[in-house]
């Protein structure tokens, strides 16, 4: 049994931001973690046997997770924190750093320092190895080298994952899913310095969830820990689903190639059960900004790859997220009565993951005549919502409703974060509970027995017809004279960066702030997304 260490990278921090790190009495060996172009020269150029290129390097360049630390929102949504809460300024990059920038942080704590977030920026420009490893967000030597250590169990959240390292010389594992013989293993390990080694632990949703289930600790006004939220529970919505004994994580965001298929250009033998390192998600507006302004930001993919992720992420948004029907439930002289049903179709709550996701119903009614009688949720150029109180003042919120009658008021499923006096507020480290969250539930999901920290908030938990897979809305359109047959049009829109999270930045004069906001602004028009829509005529 050789002698191993297992490194605790992240939690550190996690139990407290007063907590020092503690140095260890020996030492364990750094972990060892590289670029992803020790590994692309043999895992690109994988081509399936019916022509398509499913090279892992390529879709991983083109994912999020690749650019996680050369996203321009998360840069301003660092600055704005450490603006926010100075005395914490050091603690706040380390936790931050620990899942957008995992490699380089886990480098630093392992030296007893902490996580840095713009002394590795801006990207492309400072070149030392912590610097490059930083830039490359979540990559390769990462995930491959989680361990099965506290999967699934609240230690691994939160940036909790356990990284082995080994005393040279000998090499550090790749954990994989297959088995690979001494001889396959000895190449890579000539060109890597790294022995592949089957981890069944790899395929499953607990790996995902080290860093998809984020608890955030609040700060008060001097920097004290004042309680946690729940930011980001993807993985707790899961095992709370259907899903949980269906689908893994890896089975819609990592879809498999059907056929038979090499994971590796040099002696790579016909597998079973390729799995494509696509990670779409809902993302389509950064990967765009990403790609747009490629050169600010200093982005490593090349336009190529980011082109076909947002062509993916569309596609997934708009087949394999969300459906959608309309049906008349009365015409009187007075009055329309219009049933929209949604159903969530993905794994999780929709919107699910980070807060600025949302989600809603833009209603249209149109008169014999074309002219509108009724409008609710038209997006403005600038990415407001029309009707939606908090678009108009950040203060302010709109509820769930379960009948709509009038054009101000708008169903948008959205998580609405308070501080610790109840305010609304877009800062992640003020917040210390929700005030709304009627996102969309996944089938399954039963609201009475859902623990507290996914719990549905605020209105749509007594909504009767707001449950498992979906929800029901009823709305009561005032003729106004108008005469029939009326067009009715329903969409429901999806918008990943919402107008406050954006504009809510515009006030912390700083590079990062001033820069995203700017590009915010210069694409806003095209900030959201039809997911599903339906059309009916009522006579
Ligand atoms: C010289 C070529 C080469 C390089 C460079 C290389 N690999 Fe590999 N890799 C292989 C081969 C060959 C296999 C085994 C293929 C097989 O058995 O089907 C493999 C297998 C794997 C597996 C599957 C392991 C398992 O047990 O399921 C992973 C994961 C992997 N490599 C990741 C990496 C990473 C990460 C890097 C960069 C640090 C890298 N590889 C660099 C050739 C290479
Ligand atoms: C436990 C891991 C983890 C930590 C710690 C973490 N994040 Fe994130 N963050 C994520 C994940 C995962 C996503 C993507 C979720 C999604 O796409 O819905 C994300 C997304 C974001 C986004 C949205 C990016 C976009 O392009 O839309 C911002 C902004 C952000 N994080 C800011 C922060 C800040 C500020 C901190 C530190 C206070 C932080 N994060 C700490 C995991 C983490
Ligand atoms: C976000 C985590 C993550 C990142 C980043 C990542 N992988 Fe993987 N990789 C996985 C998971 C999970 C699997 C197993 C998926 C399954 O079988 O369900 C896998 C599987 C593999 C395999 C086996 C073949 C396959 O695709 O199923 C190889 C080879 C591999 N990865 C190489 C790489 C290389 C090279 C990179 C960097 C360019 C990389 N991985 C980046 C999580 C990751
Ligand atoms: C080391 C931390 C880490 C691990 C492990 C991890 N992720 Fe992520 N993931 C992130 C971060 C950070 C982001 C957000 C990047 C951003 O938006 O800036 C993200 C974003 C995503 C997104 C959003 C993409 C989009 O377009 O919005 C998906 C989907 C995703 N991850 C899937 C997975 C899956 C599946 C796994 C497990 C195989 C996994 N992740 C494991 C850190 C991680
Ligand atoms: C049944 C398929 C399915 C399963 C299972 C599933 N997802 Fe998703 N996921 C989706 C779809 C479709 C989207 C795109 C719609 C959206 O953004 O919500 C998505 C979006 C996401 C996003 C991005 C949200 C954003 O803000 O862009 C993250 C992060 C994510 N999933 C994480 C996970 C994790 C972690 C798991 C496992 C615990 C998981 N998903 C399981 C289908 C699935």
């Amino acid at each position: 049994m050789p002698f191993r260490t297992l490194l605790v990278l992240a939690g550190v921090f996690s139990v407290g931001w007063t907590a020092r790190l503690q140095p260890s009495a020996a030492r364990p060996p750094l972990p060892t973690f590289r670029t992803s172009d020790a590994c692309v020269a043999c895992h690109n150029g994988l081509v399936t046997p019916s022509g398509e290129d499913v090279s892992i390097g390529s879709d991983w360049r083109g994912s999020m997770m690749a650019n996680s630390s050369t996203d321009p929102y998360w840069q301003a949504s660092v600055r704005r924190e450490v603006a926010d809460h100075p005395q914490a300024a050091g603690a706040i990059e380390d936790t931050c750093a620990s899942c957008h920038m995992p490699m380089a942080r886990a480098l630093a704590n392992a030296s007893d320092r902490t996580g840095d977030v713009f002394a590795h920026l801006p990207a492309g420009r400072r070149t030392r190895h912590e610097d490059r490893l930083a830039q490359e967000g979540v990559s390769c030597t990462m995930c491959h080298q989680i361990t099965d250590r506290n999967l699934g169990k609240a230690e691994s959240f939160s940036g909790g994952f356990v990284v082995a390292s080994v005393p040279r010389p000998q090499p550090p594992a790749i954990l994989g899913p297959y088995h690979v013989d001494a001889g396959r293993s000895a190449v890579m390990e000539s060109a890597s310095d790294y022995r592949a080694s089957e981890a069944p632990h790899v395929r499953t949703s607990e790996l995902c969830a080290t860093c998809h289930t984020l608890y955030t600790q609040a700060l008060g006004p001097q920097g004290q820990p004042i309680g946690k939220l729940p930011e980001q529970t993807p993985f707790l919505e899961w095992r709370h689903s259907a899903f949980r004994d269906q689908q893994g994580c890896q089975s819609c965001h990592m879809p498999a190639v059907h056929e038979q298929m090499p994971i590796a250009s040099v002696l790579g033998i016909p597998r079973d059960g390729f799995a494509r390192h696509v990670f779409r998600g809902g993302n389509f507006f950064m990967l765009g900004m990403l790609n747009r302004y490629r050169r600010d930001i200093g982005v490593a993919a090349r336009p190529q790859d980011l082109d076909a992720a947002i062509r993916q992420t569309v596609q997934q948004l708009q087949s394999d997220t969300a459906k959608i029907s309309l049906t008349v439930a009365g015409v009187t002289r007075d009055r329309l009565d219009l049933d929209v049903a949604v159903e969530n179709l993905t794994g999780h709550k929709l919107p699910t993951g980070f807060p600025s996701r949302r989600s809603w119903l833009h209603l249209t009614v149109h008169d014999r005549n074309n002219r509108v009688v009724f409008e609710s949720g038209a997006l403005t150029n600038e990415g407001r919502i029309e009707g939606n109180d908090n678009d108009a003042d950040p203060r302010r919120y709109e509820p769930h409703f379960t009948e709509i009658r009038q054009g101000g008021e708008v169903e948008i499923y959205e998580s609405i974060i308070g501080d610790r006096n109840g305010d609304v507020t877009t800062g992640l480290l003020n917040g210390t509970r929700y005030l709304k969250d009627n996102r969309l539930l996944p089938r399954g999901f039963d609201k009475t027995t859902a623990e507290p920290d996914i719990a549905v908030i605020g209105a749509a938990g007594g909504d009767g017809d707001f449950a498992a897979g979906g929800d029901r809305v009823r709305y009561s359109v005032d003729r106004g004279g108008a005469d029939g047959p009326f067009d009715v049009d329903v969409e429901l829109r999806y918008q990943p960066i919402g107008f406050r999270w954006a504009r809510n930045l515009g006030v912390y004069d700083a590079t990062e702030t001033r820069r995203f906001v700017g590009y915010f602004d210069s694409m806003s028009s095209t900030s959201s997304l039809v997911l599903a829509r339906a059309r009916t005529t009522a006579r």
